[in-house]
């Protein structure tokens, strides 16, 4: 009897501590969500929070309609373009013949921003630090696909 009783009391904290790690790696999914987190800040100011261009901050400010990041795969034969929205996240690549290019160029920004952040952490690389960030953001625009 006692013998069973100490099993179930295993048992319970066992469960017990399984909920508590599932919470947990669920919590740090939600805060380690880099794509996401970098879109949020870096953005979402023009193109919306949902990525369809119509709930951006800056919307009123922009002089012509944002484009709809949810349909990039819809619009490409339900491929989604993953190499051309890097290129266009990147900016560093893009041809000028494409036209003037409202959208900034984040390769620029997010390598000068790493050889700040890391400075103190020599030997730093500071362009697949940029190129982590891109990835992640093109990823998370993958997942933004309807
Ligand atoms: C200052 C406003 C602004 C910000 C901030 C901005 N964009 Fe853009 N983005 C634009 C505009 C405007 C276009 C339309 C193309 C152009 O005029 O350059 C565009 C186009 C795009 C496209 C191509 C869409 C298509 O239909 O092919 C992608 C992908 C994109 N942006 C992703 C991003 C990502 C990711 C970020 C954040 C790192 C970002 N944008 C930040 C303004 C912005």
């Amino acid at each position: 009897m006692k013998i069973l009783m100490t099993f179930r009391t295993i048992a319970v904290i066992h469960i017990g501590v399984m909920f508590i790690s599932l919470s947990t790696i669920a919590l740090a999914e939600d805060k380690l969500d880099i794509g996401k987190m970098e879109y949020e800040t870096a953005c979402a100011v023009c193109h919306g929070l949902t990525g369809q261009g119509d709930d951006g901050f800056l919307k009123e400010l922009l002089a012509k309609p944002m484009p709809n990041l949810t349909v990039l795969a819809k619009n490409n034969k339900g491929v989604f373009p993953f190499d051309r929205v890097y290129q266009i996240i990147d900016g560093r690549q893009e041809v000028k013949a494409h036209g003037t290019r409202r959208m900034p160029i984040w390769g620029n920004t997010f390598n000068n921003q790493s050889s700040v952040y890391f400075k103190n952490y020599p030997p730093h690389d500071s362009e697949s630090a940029a190129r982590s960030r891109i990835l992640a953001l093109t990823e998370y625009i993958y997942r933004l696909q309807e």
